[in-house]
C-alpha cells in the first residue's frame, strides 16, 4: 500500500505574533498538522516565543525565532530585512500579530497611537505579504491567512474604533490580495475571531464585559486560541482549496452574517 503524503509535509510557515495567544496556538496546530518548519515571530515576549518553539519542536518540526516590533514602519522594515532569504521559503503566511494597544475614544486618540495601531494591525500585514507573496506566486503555490476581528464589522467596542478600522483594512486586504494572487496559485483569506479568552482581553476588557459577551453568545462561552487556530489550519489546507478572499467569522454564534 502506498502511504498517503501529508499535504503539509515539507512546508515552511511564518506566523507573526506566535509568542502568545492565537499565534502560538496556530504555530503549534500547523506543526501538529505536519508542517516541517515554523518561523516564529515575536516582539516583547521572547521567553514565550521560546516556549512556542519548544512545543513546535516536540511535534517534530524545526523552529526559528525572528523578533521585531511591528508597530512602527521602521520596525516593519527591520523585520522584513531580517527575514532575508527566508522570505522566499515561506509556503504559509499567517499575519496574526496585532493589538488594540490602548483603548482611546475619539478625543483621546493621539496621532502617535493612531499610527501605531494602524502600523501594527494593517501596515505590517501588507508589507510582510509584499515580501513573501511574490516568491509564492513564482512557485505557483502558497497560502496566506490574515487575522482580522469581529470589530471590523461592528466598529469595535468603546475606544477600539481605530483598531476596528485597521482590522476592516485587513479584511479588505484579504479580498483584494486574493483577487490579485489567486491567478498565480496563491490563496488569501482571513479569520475573524470574536472574543477570545486570552491575554488580549485580560488586558483590555473587564470580567463584566466578558460575562456580557458570554450571555450574548449562543454557544455560551468565549472562544479559545485553539478554536481560531483550527480554522487557520483549515484555511491553509487543501480542504479550503476553493475558498478565496473570505473572512471567516469564528465566535460561537455571537455575531452572525
Ligand atoms: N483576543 C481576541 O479576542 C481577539 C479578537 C479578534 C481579533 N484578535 C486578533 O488576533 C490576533 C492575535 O491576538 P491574541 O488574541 O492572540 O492577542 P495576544 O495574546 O495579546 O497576542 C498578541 C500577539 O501579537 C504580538 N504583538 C503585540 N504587539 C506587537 C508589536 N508591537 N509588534 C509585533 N508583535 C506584536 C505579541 O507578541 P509579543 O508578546 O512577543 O510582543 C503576541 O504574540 C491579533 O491580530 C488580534 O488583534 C484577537
Amino acid at each position: 500500500m502506498v502511504a498517503m503524503r501529508n499535504e503539509f509535509e515539507g512546508r515552511t510557515a511564518l506566523v507573526t505574533g506566535a509568542s502568545r495567544g492565537i499565534g502560538a496556538a496556530a504555530a503549534v496546530a500547523l506543526a501538529r498538522a505536519g508542517c516541517a518548519r515554523m518561523l516564529i515571530h515575536y516582539s516583547a515576549s521572547f521567553e514565550a516565543a521560546q516556549e512556542t518553539a519548544r512545543r513546535v519542536r516536540e511535534l517534530g518540526a524545526e523552529a526559528e525565532l525572528i523578533g521585531g516590533d511591528l508597530s512602527t514602519e521602521e520596525g516593519i522594515r527591520g523585520f522584513v530585512d531580517s527575514l532575508g532569504g527566508r522570505a522566499r521559503e515561506v509556503d504559509i503566511l499567517v499575519n496574526n500579530a496585532g493589538s488594540l494597544l490602548r483603548r482611546a475614544k475619539l478625543a483621546e486618540m493621539s496621532y502617535e497611537l493612531y499610527n501605531q495601531v494602524m502600523d501594527l494591525n494593517a501596515k505590517s500585514a501588507w508589507f510582510i505579504t509584499q515580501a513573501v507573496a511574490p516568491h509564492m506566486a513564482a512557485r505557483g503555490a502558497g497560502v496566506i491567512v490574515h487575522v482580522s476581528s469581529i470589530a471590523a464589522r461592528t466598529g469595535g467596542g468603546i475606544g477600539a474604533t481605530v483598531y476596528a478600522a485597521a482590522k476592516a483594512a485587513v479584511s479588505a486586504f484579504a479580498r483584494g490580495m486574493a483577487r490579485e494572487l489567486a491567478p498565480h496559485g496563491v490563496r488569501v483569506n482571513a479569520v475573524s475571531p470574536g472574543t477570545v479568552d486570552n491575554d488580549f482581553h485580560a488586558r483590555f476588557s473587564t470580567r463584566e464585559m466578558l460575562d456580557a459577551v458570554v450571555r450574548q453568545t449562543p454557544q455560551g462561552r468565549l472562544s479559545t486560541n485553539e478554536d481560531i487556530a483550527d480554522v487557520i489550519v483549515f484555511l491553509c489546507s487543501d480542504a479550503a482549496r476553493n475558498v478565496i478572499g473570505q473572512t471567516i467569522e469564528v465566535n460561537g454564534g455571537m455575531f452572525m452574517i
